[in-house]
């Protein structure tokens, strides 16, 4: 590789979950902190990331092409290559592509700084470590947010769902520091944030010691952080079923900054196929709990996520994926067809199903799932609820924000960007509604 000046303006793309986005945030600020300012839109930046997601299939040949649009007509900018698919294929990326000055993983980011100086000089490096000390703990502070920011408060995954590659490509699970993620949601909340949703992939599986040193889960955090005054909204994502404990639901009833939200995901409706997914709960295990989250928190809009044609399914099967959906009546969700995964067990499995079949199936899942999500934003209509205002609207004068229920909501009046306002659910559509504003209640 051949040596350069040292990148002045960076870009990070982010592919994948929320917690690709909260990462490539950090790296934009040890970018900032190193003296780089990003690059205006429209304009070719010195270093590139991408920040990069394994989840599903093609990722790393989408790798492949982005690398090869961003080197066309002779450009060349350093480029990393971060996030999941670093950490998978990283050995392999820097073979195929002398492009990509660096690699580096989920959890040795933060290490990117001296990278970029190597690369400079000429010497690519590929960092997949998952090092004992924390990136957290040699991240800068946060900068400038929006009204609506991420905090990432868990991460890794020790489920091992067998077509998953989360466990491998972020580790073991572990739990930031109850006093590091207080202190972290001050800073976002002094740099604007009004909402923080926490992350993690298994968020809920989150522990920590209290200011007083006595134990606790989720719950403990989320009520820390409801006392910060200019906080008003707290959310939390993904949770798994079996780490739900009967604190973090009787929060739901107690906590009211904690948003009547809940993305729980299921994946399949048949205990067969739960099994085989090493799942480690049942259809009805889950449906009891959510009937627990309603019992606390009637409002509460329920979302979940879905994998049709997980080998072996059978017609049988996925029929008891829709019942379980006819049964929830999910506010929104998410569903996907089966990618098998290079090094997951469900990759080996028998039985894979052809693509038409889960072609069908998505179709016919989608199909229940929207016609729901119509439903629950039809039953909004006329219910008067507050909204916090993220950005302008399409058209002069319009606003769009969310509504407790995780609603897009647009309306048009004076409002600024961070208010929560209130506002009358008007006309609702599939994927959002129209909203009157009644009053303004905080900014
Ligand atoms: N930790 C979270 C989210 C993991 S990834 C959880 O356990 O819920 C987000 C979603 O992607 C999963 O919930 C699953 O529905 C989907 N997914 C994961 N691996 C997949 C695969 N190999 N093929 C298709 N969908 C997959
Ligand atoms: Fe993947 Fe399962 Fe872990 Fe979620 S719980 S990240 S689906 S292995
Ligand atoms: Fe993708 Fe990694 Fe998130 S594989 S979904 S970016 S944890």
């Amino acid at each position: 590789m051949r040596q350069s000046a040292p990148p002045k303006t960076y870009r990070v793309k982010s592919f994948g979950c929320q917690m690709n986005v909260y990462d490539g945030e950090r790296m934009g600020e040890l970018l900032g902190d190193k003296g780089m300012t990003p690059a205006a839109e429209g304009e070719d930046a010195d270093l590139i990331v991408l920040n990069t997601c394994h989840i599903r299939e093609k990722a790393a040949e989408k790798v492949y092409s982005d690398i090869g649009r961003l080197t066309k007509n002779g450009k060349q900018p350093m480029i990393a290559v971060a996030g999941c698919v670093a950490q998978a294929e990283g050995e392999e990326i820097m073979k195929r592509s002398p492009a990509v000055g660096m690699v580096v993983g989920p959890q040795a980011y933060h290490r990117l700084p001296d990278m970029i100086d190597k690369a400079a000089r000429g010497e690519r490096a590929t960092d997949t470590d998952m090092p004992a000390e924390t990136k957290f703990d040699a991240l800068p502070r946060r900068r400038k947010v929006g009204p609506s920011a991420f905090l990432t408060i868990q991460e890794g995954c020790d489920k091992f769902c067998t077509y998953c590659v989360v466990p491998y490509t972020r580790g073991a699970e572990i739990s930031r520091p109850f006093a590091d993620l207080v202190t972290e949601a001050e800073r976002l909340v002094a740099s604007g944030a009004r909402e923080i949703t926490l992350l993690g992939q298994n968020v809920n599986a989150w522990s920590g010691e209290d200011a007083k040193g006595n134990s606790t889960g989720l719950e403990g955090l989320i009520k820390a952080l409801a006392a910060l005054p200019d906080l008003q909204r707290i959310r939390y994502t993904t949770s798994h079923p079996n780490d739900m404990s009967d604190a973090l639901i009787a929060a739901h009833g107690e906590v009211e900054k904690l948003m009547p939200y809940l993305h729980l995901p299921v994946q399949s409706g048949s205990d067969r196929v739960l099994k085989a997914m090493n799942r480690s709960h049942t259809a009805e295990s889950y449906l009891k709990l959510l009937e627990r989250f309603r019992e606390v928190r009637p409002d509460i809009a329920l979302s979940g996520d879905f994998i049709v044609g997980f080998p072996g399914e059978s017609d049988a099967e996925f029929e008891d994926t829709l019942k379980l959906v006819d049964e929830v009546r999910y506010a929104q969700a998410f569903s996907f067809k089966y990618s098998p995964r290079p090094g997951t067990p469900a990759a080996g499995m028998e039985g894979q199903i052809a693509r038409e079949v889960m072609d069908e199936r998505l179709q016919r899942l989608q199909a229940a799932l929207n016609r729901d999500q119509l439903a629950f934003n039809r039953a909004s209509e006329g219910k008067i609820c507050d909204v916090l205002v993220e950005r302008k609207g399409k058209h002069p004068g319009q606003w769009l924000g969310k509504s407790p229920w995780l609603q897009s909501v647009f309306f048009e009046g004076e409002a600024q960007i961070g208010d929560l306002v209130q506002v009358e659910l008007a006309e609702a559509g599939p994927n959002s509604i129209r909203g009157r504003l009644l009053e303004k209640i905080a900014a």
